[in-house]
């Protein structure tokens, strides 16, 4: 039976669709512990009320009206950070003092930065969520600690192992260079969203399981307790859609009738774009591999058009009832779907534990921030997926007929399904995330109401208890 607990959790999103799911994932899990759930998110991608009965929102006016792009650039984020600071100070006043102690803590996401200053000024607890792997933030916080070791490089170096940072390499570097170097400002941002302030802790939609010494790593830094309590999807029981797009039920249809385990499905999330020539070298690759497809051609994804019509001439009569476009598809359906085979991916976290845990083999297509440090680490650590070194025809039909045909294919197979099993044992009582989702209702459900005032109480919370269990 569900516990009704008396308090509450506001919870603060980055409205970008990859950090807004985990987001209001992560409400569903805490709401089904019993907590009351608020989201406090910027009126930008303003999540649909309507498919989340059990949360109550609240909308901040982030001053970003009439902007019409799919996600925010780093200087929208940087507005949203400064014009959300005011309507959440103000809410949360307003809260304090209906709830009084009710009132828990307040759960942000890391990009969100201004929250940590709010809620220290109100002495609220506060703790931050990382939506992305343990393994991205353990390659920043590496590199930024001695940027002089890794900036500026040689072209000549790309392939070359980066500095303490195996397997990844300096084309892999996650943070945005120009030139082969980063500039300041760039280096400052990173800086400031892992710096997690006066949080008390951290959550992470990640699996002990997958990264243990690097989640061990990272508390030693940040010196908080860490609850790695992923994969969120599978953890929460809301079913309900997540989606900021309308997602295109229709191939769902055209799935069922194509021949089981079958199917690739190529996306590249909801930010990334990409040139024609891309969209055009990915079109006759998909097309003289042979294989079933479905893609998402998400609008505004091909830079300088609307949506597919950029695709070649002839590639539509080419491929025929074997390939199927939509601008964006109910993915998770997608990926359990029996027909579908592969995934040619960008590796954004979710789309890549949405892909293991429906035991789906990828192609790493990996674009910037923490898409090239998973990537490496699908194809060189899990060995569950193949990374496509060089955007060409030829290069991507070859990899897909190796992905869907060959020997080497049916290996990353076996892979990924014992790598889902791991990760479902850990999600079961005594399991790992299981374990650490319940000592984090009890760390919130024991938390002070009001912190004590910043200084000179060192100590006075105590954030010394491992959460991460070393194994
Ligand atoms: C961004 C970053 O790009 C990513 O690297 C980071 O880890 C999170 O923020 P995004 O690019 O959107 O996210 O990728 P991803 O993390 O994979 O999230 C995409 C989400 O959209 C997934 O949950 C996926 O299921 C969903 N989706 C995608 C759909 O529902 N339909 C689609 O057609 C495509």
């Amino acid at each position: 039976m569900k516990i009704q607990r008396k308090q509450s959790v506001v919870l603060v999103p980055l409205p970008c669709q990859g950090h807004l799911t985990p987001m209001l994932q992560l409400g569903s899990i805490l709401h089904s512990q019993g907590f009351s759930v608020i989201i406090a998110h910027p009126e930008f991608n303003t999540p649909k009320y309507s498919n989340h009965p059990e949360f109550v929102f609240h909308s901040m006016d982030d001053v970003l009206k009439g902007i019409n792009i799919s996600s925010p650039s780093l200087e929208n984020i940087y507005d949203l950070n400064e014009n959300c600071k005011v309507p959440l100070r103000n809410y949360l006043v307003k809260k304090m003092k209906e709830e009084g102690d009710q009132l828990a803590c307040i759960v942000y996401d890391n990009v969100m930065i201004f929250v940590d200053d709010v809620a220290t000024q109100l002495r609220l607890p506060s703790i931050v969520l990382h939506t992305s792997s343990a393994a991205y933030l353990h390659s920043m916080i590496t590199i930024y600690q001695q940027p002089e070791k890794y900036f500026p490089f040689e072209d000549s170096q790309l392939l070359d192992p980066l500095p303490e940072l195996h397997p990844l390499r300096f084309k892999d570097v996650p943070i945005p260079t120009v030139n082969n170097t980063v500039a300041e400002p760039v280096l400052d941002f990173f800086k400031a969203i892992n710096n997690i302030g006066s949080s008390v802790a951290t959550i992470w939609n990640t699996m002990q399981d997958m990264e243990n010494p690097i989640l061990l790593r990272l508390q030693e830094h940040y010196k908080v307790p860490f609850y790695a309590i992923g994969p969120f999807h599978k953890m929460a029981p809301m079913a309900s859609s997540t989606s900021i797009l309308q997602e295109d039920d229709s191939c769902i249809k055209w799935l069922d009738r194509q021949v089981p385990n079958s199917v690739l499905y190529v996306s590249i999330g909801s930010q990334m774009r990409i040139n024609d020539k891309e969209l055009t070298e990915t079109a006759w690759g998909l097309a003289k591999s042979d294989q079933p497809f479905l893609w998402v051609i998400r609008p505004g994804s091909v830079s300088g058009f609307q949506c597919a019509e950029a695709l070649p001439d002839g590639f539509e009569k080419m491929v025929g009832e074997r390939g199927r476009i939509v601008k964006w598809a109910p993915q998770k359906q997608v990926l359990s779907h029996p027909a579908v085979a592969g995934f040619f991916t960008h590796c954004g976290w979710n789309s890549t534990l949405e892909s293991i845990l429906e035991e789906v083999p990828l192609i790493c297509r990996p674009f910037l921030a923490d898409q090239p440090v998973t990537a490496r680490y699908l194809s060189h650590m899990y060995k569950v997926g193949f990374e496509l070194e060089v955007i060409e025809r030829t290069v991507i039909e070859k990899t897909v007929r190796k992905l869907m045909l060959s020997d080497e294919g049916k290996d990353l197979k076996k892979r990924v399904v014992d790598m889902k099993q791991k990760i479902v044992v850990g999600m079961q009582i005594d399991g790992a995330s299981h374990k650490n989702l319940n000592d984090l209702v009890d760390f919130i459900s024991a938390l002070p109401s009001r912190l004590p005032p910043p200084t000179p109480v060192v100590g006075a919370f105590d954030t010394s208890s491992k959460c991460i269990r070393e194994s």
